[in-house]
């Protein structure tokens, strides 16, 4: 009996990811109780492997010095050995200070007619995923502040031709984002490298206020384990579970914005995937729904608060 117990349990595992339509009704139960959770807070931060994000979240000189051995997270055995062409374009060390309200954006379609940008503009520290567009027709939405923003290197291989031709398009587009920092993952992947490179030195030539940050993939693989321990099964996490976990781990208050994997809104009309067009991701490198889940124990614990829905 046991065995057969057992093998039940292995095909159908006691866990089941909620449909859409659960997950709405789920978040629609909850309303708009939410209270923050100071425990809740400091228990993430507790945990030892997760992430130290204040002195790891980028290489730095100080925590990348020449001859340092740099593993990608996102494949075997291959690494990067600092050297002084990579050194000097690390900052010499962490530019992040201890932040107090903080919004994490993701790109999610939820965003569309949620009126939020105003909520999302009166953080103090405002992050957001992928080049995400800030124009005029989305400022409502997703309002124009930023203080980080990731650039994923397949961004640049595919919007900006690698940057081996001309950088203006580039350097023009990056001016919606002001003077903040570019956070790209560029020993994730090898063919991320010499991309993520050419992206400081287009920033770096011209004229603006942006400053470049290389992810250190020691925090990257770091996060990946903590959350796989609880549950989230993807061959990589998304880009805004990265930034959660960096929020989580420098801001006294964390709401994010614009994460809803789901196929349908809260009034159970269909929406789109991102805020700004329809093109789904790939159906098993991410696990986003199963990110949302963790994200919504989050919120019912009060470690941070998910908004979903209409901020007016
Ligand atoms: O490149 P990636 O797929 O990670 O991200 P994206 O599509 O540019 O969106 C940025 C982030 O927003 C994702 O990494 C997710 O964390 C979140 N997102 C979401 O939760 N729901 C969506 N429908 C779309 C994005």
């Amino acid at each position: 009996l046991c065995v057969l117990v057992l093998g039940w349990f292995y095909v159908f595992p006691a866990y089941r990811l909620p449909s859409d339509k659960e997950i709405v009704e789920e978040v629609l139960g909850l309303g708009e109780a939410w209270r923050k959770n100071q425990t809740g807070i400091d228990l993430y931060r507790s945990v030892p492997e997760c992430c130290n994000p204040r002195w790891m979240f980028a290489v730095t000189k100080e925590n990348a010095p020449i001859g340092k051995v740099l593993w990608y997270d996102g494949e075997y055995y291959y690494s990067h050995t600092v050297n002084n062409e990579t050194y000097s374009v690390f900052v010499q060390t962490t530019p992040l200070k201890p932040l107090k309200k903080c919004a994490v954006v993701g790109n999610g379609g939820i965003l569309r007619h949620s009126k939020c940008g105003r909520d999302i503009d009166q953080a103090d520290f405002v992050m957001r995923c992928n080049l995400p567009p800030l124009t005029k027709e989305y400022l409502e939405d997703v309002g124009n502040k930023t203080h980080l923003v990731t650039a994923n290197p397949s961004i640049i291989e595919k919007r900006f031709q690698g940057l081996l031709w001309s950088r203006k398009a580039f350097v023009d587009y990056l001016k919606a984002y002001g003077s903040s920092f570019i956070y790209m993952p560029a020993f994730s992947m090898r063919p991320g490298t010499d991309p993520s490179l050419r992206a400081y030195y287009a920033v770096t030539d011209s004229p603006s206020n942006l400053t470049m940050l290389f992810a250190n993939p020691d925090f990257l693989r770091n996060v990946g384990k903590f959350w796989k321990a609880r549950g989230v099964h993807a061959k990589r996490l998304s880009t805004g579970l990265f930034l959660v976990s960096l929020a989580l781990g420098m801001c006294d208050e964390v709401t994010v914005y614009g994460f809803w994997p789901f196929s349908i809104g809260l009034d159970g009309q269909p929406i789109s995937h991102h805020y700004y067009d329809n093109i789904l991701p790939g159906k098993w490198f991410h696990a986003m729904p199963e990110e949302f889940v963790q994200l919504w124990h989050l919120h019912k614990s009060g470690t941070l608060r998910v908004k979903v829905g209409s901020c007016r």
